[in-house]
């Protein structure tokens, strides 16, 4: 477990601390619960730290600037301009979506539109109940307390959350044994936000104690080629709208990917090329990265060959299919599958994955069930389930 030792932000100056990236951008006052960034899965799709420094400019730090995401926006602009008017906290809110659609980014907003201070911390990160208790007695008025992977938080301390989200107090047991005592705390109003992959992760009680909860989707094409746009802008790279629309496109609906591949396309143009991104140098460097048309990393290609050649597009449990490639069922399923599903590569049956018609073409290979009948009444057979299906 990490050390849990706060990291207070000078929100001037970011470069001050790598450590509490940009999700602090737009607050005016800021603290880290350090180890709350640590918790990032171990996938190309995660941040790494180099990654959230140069991030740091990039990051939205108001809803105005925040791309896409239209209904999120529109409900969080009434909610926050009710609040603000009514000199109260935002109600607690939930974030939900795979990796790299802009939770983090949410949470800096929401205290940056407030005018309010904000702490990070993540569900892992938490360990005992006394660590929530520190941190929220800590708070100050109006405060936002951003939980990463609030899924994730343990069963202590989420029981001394609720209370605290729905009567603002907490109690905390002074002593031990026979002298311990239970002594009340009334905290400050705070707005907590909370972020998971999915909120069917969440306990039911938890669950219910957010006022606001948001589902983030995958982002459009045209949408990312604007968080391009708006990314060169401040990287200071000259891209014209034939380039951000080749790297909006192999960017699997995500904005992290965007911003990634960007400035892998820019370390290409700067070395290999005049240094500005148009069609054909973006197409040649996502190739040059290994990045195919659809933005398909090694991993997804693996699922795609399993799926097609290795079970040859009979369905397959998650379990299985996520043994097949090395990685964890819930892996497969919060980070690779939503875009995998989206673009038609993947298909969801009761029974099973299955390879889509896309998935067939971008392989190269011809469905066998298309082929010949014998190939139709071979998918209809039972799978070859090797581990029990969760
Ligand atoms: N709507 C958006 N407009 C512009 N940039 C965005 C938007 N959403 C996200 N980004 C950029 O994408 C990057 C990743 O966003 P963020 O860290 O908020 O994702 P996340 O949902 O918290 O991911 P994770 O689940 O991995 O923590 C950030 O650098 C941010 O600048
Ligand atoms: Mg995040």
């Amino acid at each position: 477990m990490s050390p849990r030792r706060e990291v207070l932000v000078p929100t001037g100056d970011p470069a001050a601390a790598p450590a509490a990236d940009a999700a602090v951008a737009g607050a005016s006052r800021a603290v880290v619960h350090a180890g709350g960034l640590e918790g990032q899965r171990a996938v190309e799709l995660s941040a790494d730290e180099g990654d959230e420094n140069v991030e740091t400019g990039i990051r939205p730090r108001r809803l105005a600037e925040f791309v896409g995401q239209s209904a999120v926006r529109s409900h969080l602009e009434v909610v926050l301009e009710a609040a603000r008017r009514r000199g109260q906290p935002v109600d607690h809110l939930l974030f939900a979506g795979p990796p790299g659609l802009g939770k983090t980014t949410l949470a800096g907003i929401v205290a940056a539109e407030m005018g309010a201070g904000l702490r990070v911390t993540s569900g892992p990160a938490l360990a005992r109940g006394g660590d929530i208790a520190a941190l929220l007695s800590d708070m100050q008025p109006s405060d936002v307390l951003f939980i990463d992977e609030i899924h994730r938080l343990n069963r202590a301390v989420e029981e001394i959350l609720y209370p605290a989200m729905e009567d603002y107090q907490i109690d905390v047991v002074i002593g031990k044994g026979p002298a311990a005592r239970s002594v009340r705390l009334e905290l400050p109003p705070f707005t907590l936000v909370g972020a998971t992959t999915r909120t069917g992760l969440l306990t039911g009680p938890l669950r219910d104690r957010f006022g606001f909860i948001e589902t983030l989707e995958l982002y459009s094409t045209v949408e990312l080629e604007q968080i391009v746009h708006r990314s060169a802008r401040l990287l200071g790279v000259a891209c014209d709208d034939a380039g951000a629309a080749e790297i909006a496109r192999r960017s699997r609906g995500t904005p992290r990917l965007a911003i990634r591949l960007l400035r892998r396309v820019r370390d290409y143009v700067e070395v290999k090329g005049d240094g500005a991104i148009s069609g054909a140098s973006a197409r040649e460097g996502c190739a040059h990265f290994g990045v195919d048309e659809l933005g398909l990393d090694g991993l997804d290609k693996r699922l795609l060959h399993v799926l097609c050649v290795g079970f040859a597009g009979r369905p397959v449990g998650l379990t299985t299919l996520a043994m097949s490639v090395g990685e964890e069922p819930e892996t497969i399923e919060d980070v690779y599958e939503p875009y995998l599903v989206q673009s038609g590569l993947v298909m969801r049956t009761p029974r099973g994955r299955v390879p889509g018609p896309a998935a067939w073409t971008h392989l190269g290979l011809t469905d066998p069930a298309l082929a010949d009948d014998v190939g139709a009444a071979r998918r209809d057979e039972q799978p070859p389930t090797l581990f029990a299906e969760g």
